[in-house]
C-alpha cells in the first residue's frame, strides 16, 4: 500500500515501524487512521516519536484505534482509570512484566492491542523488545505445526515468574485486587489472527502454565521449547524510547518483554488496554 497521509519507516525484518508525518494530538481524520491501522496489522507495532500528549489527549487517540479497558490488577492514574502508570523506581529490582509475554492472556477475552507512551527514562537502558508470533508459528515443522494446532492451553495469572515481574506495583497499594486472587483461561495453543486470517503461536511464558488436560510436568518440555523458540533474535525488534514515544502493539499476534538494565533509574510509562477479543 502507498501511504498517501503519514510515513512508515520499517526498524527490522521481523516486525515494527516508525510512523511520522502525524498528529496524535488531535482530531484523527478517518483517511490518516485507516493508514494507521493498515501499518499496525502489517508490521504489528507502531512507534510514533515525539507525542507529549496529556491524558485526555491520550486517551482520545487510544479510542480512535480500540475502546480502552482497565487493566486487571492495577490501578489507573487519578481522575484517569484507564491509564495505569507502569513504574520502576530506583530502589527498586524488578520491572513491571519483564519476560516475554502477550498482555493478560489469562483473562477469556484478552485485549487486542495496548499502548505505552514514555513519560519519563533512565539516562540509557529499558528498552523493550517486541517479537511476532506469526513467524514463530510459520517457522516450526509441519509435523509440530499439526501437533499445535489442535492443542489448548492454560493461561493463568498466578504463575510464578510473572507474579514476580508485579510484586513491587502490588506492594506500594496499585492493586485493586488481592495479590493471590487469580484469573485463569483455557485457549487455542495455535490462534487465527481475526483480521489478518494468518495463523500464529499463542502461548507466552509470562502466562501459559500447562496444555489442557495435562499436567504442568507432562506440559513443560513442549512449552519450554516454544517460549525458547518464539523470542529467537530474527523474529524480534528493539525499541529505544526516547520520552514522548509512544508504541502502539498488537496483543494478538505479538509479545513483549521490558529489558531491565536500569538499576537506580526512574523510569515511568503510561499504558492503556485496548478493546477484547476470544482467540480461536
Ligand atoms: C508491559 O509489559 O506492559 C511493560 C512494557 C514496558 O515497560 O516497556
Amino acid at each position: 500500500m502507498e501511504y498517501r497521509h503519514i510515513s512508515v519507516a520499517p526498524v527490522a525484518g521481523a516486525l515494527g515501524a516508525e510512523v511520522g508525518a502525524v498528529n496524535l494530538n488531535g482530531e484523527l481524520p478517518d483517511p490518516v487512521l485507516a493508514e494507521i491501522r493498515h501499518a499496525w496489522l502489517r508490521h504489528l507495532v507502531l512507534f510514533f516519536r515525539d507525542h507529549h500528549l496529556t491524558a485526555d489527549q491520550y486517551l482520545a487517540f487510544a479510542r480512535r484505534i480500540a475502546e480502552p479497558v482497565e487493566y486487571p490488577m492495577l490501578r489507573g492514574l487519578d481522575g484517569y482509570p484507564l491509564i495505569v502508570p507502569v513504574i520502576k523506581l530506583p530502589h527498586e529490582r524488578v520491572n513491571f512484566g519483564g519476560l516475554w509475554h502477550s498482555d493478560t492472556a489469562y483473562l477469556e477475552t484478552p485485549p487486542i492491542g495496548a499502548t505505552l507512551l514514555a513519560r519519563e527514562l533512565p539516562p540509557v537502558g529499558g528498552d523493550t523488545l517486541f517479537a511476532n508470533m506469526y513467524l514463530a508459528y510459520e517457522t516450526l515443522s509441519d509435523g509440530l505445526r499439526r501437533v499445535l494446532d489442535g492443542l489448548r492451553a492454560v493461561n493463568s495469572s498466578a504463575k510464578a515468574d510473572v507474579t514476580r515481574t508485579r510484586e513491587d506495583r502490588l506492594a506500594e497499594g496499585g492493586a485493586k485486587l488481592a495479590a493471590d486472587a487469580a484469573f485463569s483461561a483455557v485457549h487455542p495453543v495455535v490462534r487465527t489472527h481475526p483480521e489478518t486470517g494468518r495463523k500464529l503461536l499463542y502461548v507466552n511464558g509470562g502466562h501459559t502454565v500447562r496444555f489442557e488436560d495435562m499436567t504442568e510436568d507432562e506440559s513443560a518440555p513442549l512449552l519450554n521449547y516454544l517460549f525458547a523458540h518464539l523470542c529467537r533474535p530474527e523474529f524480534t525488534c528493539r525499541l529505544r524510547w526516547q520520552v514522548g514515544t509512544l508504541a502502539l502493539w498488537d496483543n494478538r499476534c505479538t509479545q513483549h518483554n521490558p529489558i531491565n538494565d536500569y538499576h537506580g533509574h526512574r523510569r515511568v510509562m503510561h499504558r492503556i488496554s485496548l478493546g477484547a477479543d476470544r482467540p480461536v
